[in-house]
């Protein structure tokens, strides 16, 4: 199937010129949202855009949620900070294309009215954040920002937030906690941001890719992006693809597209011999997808209805050869890591965990051992204040299902 991608277009990759933005099709969907603030939010309803940072949110229900609180200061965020194993399209959206997605998080301060639009972005990514701090000093400097003002009756602060650069600094609420000064540690919801986010006040947060699409949606209309997809799925994804294949990258396909077009087309097939194996999706905190999923349409709902999450895109790739134990392992040790350890079950919990999976995978676990995952894969779930200790349990738990075999072949009893 051919595709003419938007996101990554060559027209959008600019870097951070904004005039060639503007000789682009640039500014033209902040015009139209400018022209008629009220049907920005129906568009994106009928475009059908969901939350790309992860979790699918309809993205009309949470602006319409900002949208309809008390006057006052409200804030936009835009969150890049992007730290999960295996995803990388923010990053080169903020890199490549910044544009796109400033021009999408002040469409989104017109819709919402929110004077504060904040780019958060992870300082590991070099690029990222210097081609976003060019980006931003441009806009600032281009006029284009006075309409929004005028229409607000409020100065607009447009800034970028260096992120912790911390895995979990990228979950919504430590964003806030970053924001305010704090450290990044998550809180529980409700409230979600959007009734009370930075110092209490209104806030839109949603990922770079999300708010990319917002700036195509209100330049070519949503029935436009709508069809983009295939089937029932809208517009398109960023896919970031890796592990053993051939060719492995970044791809904007249409949304729905079969895991297996993405892996034996886009990504070249499987490196060297070794036949598919698994799929550790986005991540990699999701249920496993296996070869009995090739077929499956990578978009939110249909991934869903295979019992796993389509996540951010993202599809790590393993292949015959490559011992889940391990792999899953690597993955808990990243959690492990990154917990911010204010809650104990998710600080001891996954620091346990890897320890165990360490024991198997290195021939010196015993059938105890996996009783104790099992047991913990069951006391652990919802004892974080956010998704962290739950994502580790998930992948855990689906890997001891679907690869029992390779578990207890390890084991020395
Ligand atoms: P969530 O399901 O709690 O919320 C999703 C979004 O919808 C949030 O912005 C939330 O505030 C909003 N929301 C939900 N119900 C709402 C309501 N009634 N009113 C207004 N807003 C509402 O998911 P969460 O914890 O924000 O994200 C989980 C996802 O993040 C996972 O699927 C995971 O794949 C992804 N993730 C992404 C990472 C990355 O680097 N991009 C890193 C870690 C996780």
């Amino acid at each position: 199937m051919t595709h003419r991608p938007v996101l990554l277009a060559p027209t959008a990759a600019v870097g951070a010129d904004l005039d060639a933005w503007l000789q682009n099709g640039g500014a033209e969907g902040l015009r139209h949202a400018l022209a008629a603030p009220e049907r920005i939010i129906p568009a994106l309803a009928r475009a059908g855009l969901r939350g790309m940072g992860g979790a699918g949110f309809p993205t009309h229900r949470k602006w319409s949620s900002v949208a309809g609180q008390s006057a006052g200061d409200k804030y936009v965020l835009c969150n890049g900070n992007e730290d999960e194993p295996g995803t990388f399209k923010d990053r080169h959206l903020l890199s490549a294309s910044p544009h796109q997605v400033i021009e999408g998080a002040l469409i989104a301060a017109v819709a919402v009215d929110a004077n504060h639009v904040l780019l958060y972005v992870n300082p590991h990514q070099h690029e990222a954040l210097k081609s976003t701090r060019a980006a931003i000093e441009q806009w600032r400097a281009s006029g284009l920002l006075a309409p929004i003002e005028r229409r607000l009756g409020l100065r607009l602060a447009l800034d970028v937030v260096e992120s912790s650069g911390r895995y979990i600094g990228g979950e919504e609420t430590a964003v806030i906690a970053t924001i305010e000064g704090g450290f990044p540690f998550p809180r529980r919801k409700p409230p979600y941001p959007a009734e009370s986010g930075v110092h209490g006040r209104p806030t839109l947060i949603n990922n770079v890719e999300t708010l990319a699409n917002v700036t195509h949606i209100l330049r070519h209309g949503a029935d436009w992006y709508r069809a983009l997809g295939i089937g029932e799925a809208c517009g398109t994804k960023l896919y970031s693809l890796s592990g053993d294949v051939l060719e492995p990258g970044l791809f904007e396909l249409p949304m729905g597209t079969s895991l297996r077009e993405l892996v034996f087309t886009h990504g070249g097939g499987m490196l060297g011999p070794l036949a598919f194996k698994a799929v550790f999706t986005g991540g990699p905190s999701n249920t496993l997808l296996t070869a009995d999923d090739l077929d499956v349409a990578l978009d939110f709902d249909s991934v869903a209805q295979r019992g796993s999450r389509l996540g951010t895109g993202a599809m790590i790739v393993i292949s015959a050869g490559t011992s889940i134990v391990r792999k899953v392992a690597e993955y808990v040790d990243f959690f492990a890591a990154g917990s911010c350890g204010q809650c104990t079950p998710c600080k001891t919990g996954t620091y346990q965990l890897s320890r165990l999976l360490r024991r198997i995978d290195t021939g010196v676990g015993v059938q105890a051992d996996l009783r104790a995952l099992e047991s913990l894969c069951a006391l652990l779930p919802g004892s974080g204040r956010c998704g962290l200790v739950d994502g580790a349990v998930t992948v855990v738990r689906s890997s001891m299902q679907q690869f029992r075999e390779e578990y207890e072949r390890q084991l020395i009893d």
